[in-house]
């Protein structure tokens, strides 16, 4: 396989325990902080040379799991106002942006 059709959460991100990106992926999703996933994995607990790659791969999944909650509350309150679209939220709802100014 070309190195540019590995699979991503084969990355080993941690060489000292051979933790990989998917390993961390899943620990996160479960609830776990670096804490967590250092005891699960035994990452960070040798050399420390992965501790800025782990933090920011975490720091990653953290904005992607905010974004995808305001997303998915955004849609929420479009389809209750009867849209269905993230935009369309104010018009969906008779409302536009400037209406609380006046
Ligand atoms: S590379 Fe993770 S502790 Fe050494």
């Amino acid at each position: 396989m070309a190195d540019d059709q590995k699979n991503p959460d084969d990355e080993v991100l941690c060489y000292c325990s051979g933790t990989r990106r998917g390993q961390i992926r899943e620990l996160f999703l479960g609830g776990r902080d670096m804490d967590g996933i250092s005891r699960w994995t035994g990452a960070l607990s040798g050399c420390g040379g992965c501790e800025w790659d782990i933090g920011v791969y975490l720091e990653e999944l953290a904005q992607a799991t905010e974004a995808a909650a305001s997303a998915s509350a955004a849609t929420d309150v479009a389809a209750s106002c009867g849209g269905s679209a993230k935009d369309d939220v104010a018009s969906q709802c008779g409302e536009s942006p400037s209406s609380n100014n006046r």
